[in-house]
């Protein structure tokens, strides 16, 4: 028990160094608010098949005539970026900044260009705002290696300037090359130019914030990048609200956490989603077996549950309010 006071209080002390002090009057981030509402079976399966189209209609966003086409892998698309000039930026970039992560994940972060560091390096958000964004990925449950990042644009503007229509324009198609492989179940563009460029609107950020937007059937947050925190830390607490929003969506949607690690393992997290074991977690979905969790839904087996839903086998819990 005091091991789990310490993570707990660890896990307070992180939040608070990426979102700042909570306001006065406010009450610490509860419980993953999925506690409050289960999933449900039908819900997953609609939204499972309804991404499947999703995925041909981004990829039917792609001119005819795109050489992506022909590209049926990530790493084929990679190598065609690396060594196609699309736009004059192409040609005055160190490293092409394709994307990082896992390449099968559920979350897809999406920012807008490479600024220097990344594009020394060839990989998306490794610079102060590269380390904050996974920090903040940290606070809602994911490793950096959880998750797929990428950019609207692979090629760094010069001096860091904003991206130009046409410059967007042209490698947009790579981003829904990128998407319609990964399949992602949800996407959280970070900066008000990666959220209008994907959406296809003009809007302030402030507009277009804390709701979920609907790209061809896929979910997409638009919150504050990471670099925009950095410099106005009013900006942390928006952020926290959509990024708790996300978490729970993307729960819903039954994606995975802890890709990177053992998938088949979930041990003392807040929220354990399609493990085939989880111990100790408020929150167990869709697991087989799931020990000691405050809740449990959807699993085979629960045993000692405080709440248990939808089981399979009937559970040892307090309160056994539906098993079937
Ligand atoms: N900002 C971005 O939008 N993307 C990066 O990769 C780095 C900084």
């Amino acid at each position: 028990m005091p091991d789990l006071l310490a993570e707990i209080r660890a896990a307070f002390e992180h939040q608070i160094e990426v979102y700042g002090p909570l306001l006065q009057g406010d009450t610490p981030p509860g419980p993953p608010k999925s506690r409050q509402r289960p999933l449900r079976e039908s819900r997953v399966d609609a939204d499972a098949a309804m991404n499947e189209s999703a995925y041909d209609r981004i990829k039917g966003l792609i001119p005819g005539n795109s050489l992506l086409h022909m590209h049926q892998t990530l790493s084929e698309v990679e190598e065609y970026v690396r060594t196609t000039t699309l736009i004059a930026l192409d040609e005055t970039r160190i490293n092409p900044v394709f994307g990082v992560g896992h390449p099968g994940a559920d979350l897809m972060v999406i920012g807008e260009a490479p600024g220097a560091d990344e594009d020394a390096k060839g990989e998306p958000f490794v610079g102060r705002a590269g380390k904050l964004l996974t920090k903040i990925l940290q606070a809602i449950g994911f490793e950096r290696e959880d998750v797929y990042i990428a950019n609207i644009l692979k090629s760094r503007p010069p001096n860091n300037r904003d991206p130009r229509t046409d410059e967007i324009q042209a490698h947009l198609p790579i981003l829904y090359r990128q998407i319609s492989l990964i399949r992602p179940k949800i996407l959280l563009c970070v900066g008000r130019t990666s959220g209008t460029s994907l959406l296809g609107v003009k809007s302030s950020l402030a507009a277009l914030r804390g709701t979920f937007h609907d790209f061809h059937g896929l979910p997409v947050m638009v919150t504050y990048h990471p670099a925009a925190l950095l410099r106005n830390p009013n900006w942390k607490r928006p952020t926290w609200d959509d990024m708790q929003l996300l978490r729970d969506r993307y729960t819903e949607l039954g994606g995975h956490f802890g890709h990177a690690q053992n998938p088949d393992i979930a041990v003392k997290t807040g929220v354990a989603v399609k493990a085939d074991v989880a111990v100790n977690t408020d929150v167990a979905v869709k697991t087989d077996v799931a020990v000691k969790t405050d809740v449990a839904v959807n699993t085979d087996v629960a045993v000692k549950a405080d709440v248990a839903v939808i089981t399979k086998s009937k559970p040892v819990s307090k309160k056994d309010k539906s098993t079937v």
